[in-house]
């Protein structure tokens, strides 16, 4: 993947990617990588963890990570983030990428299904959310005698929703629940991080190239494709891109609290 942001954009900072062993979570930590951050790679899959961690290690100044473990499981989150800390000493970005589908209209939506997704979505990203605020940014907070941050230290939260939020999907009631509530997460994070000077945003992509949207079949990407006015469906470079500047304060320092739109014009909010 090409450098988007200048050399060594987050030289010295630590990331914490999750969905990291494929798709998205991997593009977007390989691209925090080539800009100089340390990153944190979660997922549930070992194997492809230590996979992509080889891959990254290839374009990375500083030694990749990983952290294997459920974002749904409250005790693998709190491990996960405090290896990240006791290895770093610090963490100044959090991406919530892991996510799952299990498509289904709504009268043969199995409730276990519906709770799954909800849980890896939307409980994922409260979990690592609370974690990097409870064991890192709100100690900091207090050192600083309940009075906002004013170290100058870039702290950011991307969160993933989807086109599919806004615009609603069949057999999706559970995603679009997830995703719905992850865009309303994200403002009130962004409030209530202010006093870190965290910067908390989220992504809504639209058909992006993964495993995600094999489901659909060839005709049915062409498809989606076609009906983007850039005319085709992302990659997941150009999503991981997006969360570069988001992460990055010099494109994005003045931007909290808001969801971007990466559809490719395929909704028009
Ligand atoms: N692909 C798309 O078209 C599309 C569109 C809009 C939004 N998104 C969102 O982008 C994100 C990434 O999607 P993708 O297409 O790269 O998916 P993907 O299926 O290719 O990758 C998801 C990754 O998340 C991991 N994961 C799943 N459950 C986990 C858990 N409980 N704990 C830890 N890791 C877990 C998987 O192992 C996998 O590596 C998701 O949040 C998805 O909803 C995707």
């Amino acid at each position: 993947m090409a450098r988007v942001l200048r050399e060594g954009a987050f030289e010295g900072e630590t990331h914490i990617v999750t969905g990291a062993a494929q798709g998205i979570g991997n593009a977007v930590a390989t691209a925090l990588a080539e800009h100089g951050a340390q990153v944190v790679l979660v997922d549930l899959d070992a194997g492809k963890l230590e996979e992509a961690k080889a891959e990254i290690a290839k374009v990375s100044a500083v030694e990749p990570l990983v952290a294997a473990g459920n974002v749904a499981q409250e005790d693998d989150v709190k491990a996960a983030v405090a290896s990240a800390l006791e290895a770093t000493g610090a963490i100044n970005g959090v991406v919530n990428v892991a996510g799952i589908t299990r498509d289904a209209r709504i009268a043969k939506k199995s409730f276990d299904d519906f709770k799954a997704v909800l849980a890896v979505h939307l409980y994922g990203t409260f979990l690592f959310t609370r974690e990097v605020a409870a064991q890192h940014w709100h100690p900091l907070f207090k050192e600083n005698g309940n009075q906002p941050l004013a170290d100058g230290v870039n702290r950011f939260i991307v969160n993933f929703s989807s086109v599919s939020a806004r615009n609603g999907n069949i057999g999706q009631i559970d995603y679009t629940a997830a995703k719905g509530a992850i865009e309303s997460v994200t403002k009130t994070t962004a409030r209530e991080f202010s006093s870190y000077r965290a910067r908390v945003n989220a992504v809504a992509p639209g058909p992006v190239n993964t495993a995600m949207l094999a489901a659909v079949g060839d005709a049915g990407v062409k498809a989606m494709g076609a009906a983007t006015l850039v005319g085709r469906v992302a990659e997941p470079s150009d999503i991981a891109n997006v969360v570069c500047a988001l992460a990055d304060p010099q494109i994005s320092g003045y931007i909290t609290g808001e969801v971007l739109q990466a559809n490719g014009g395929l909704y028009l909010d």
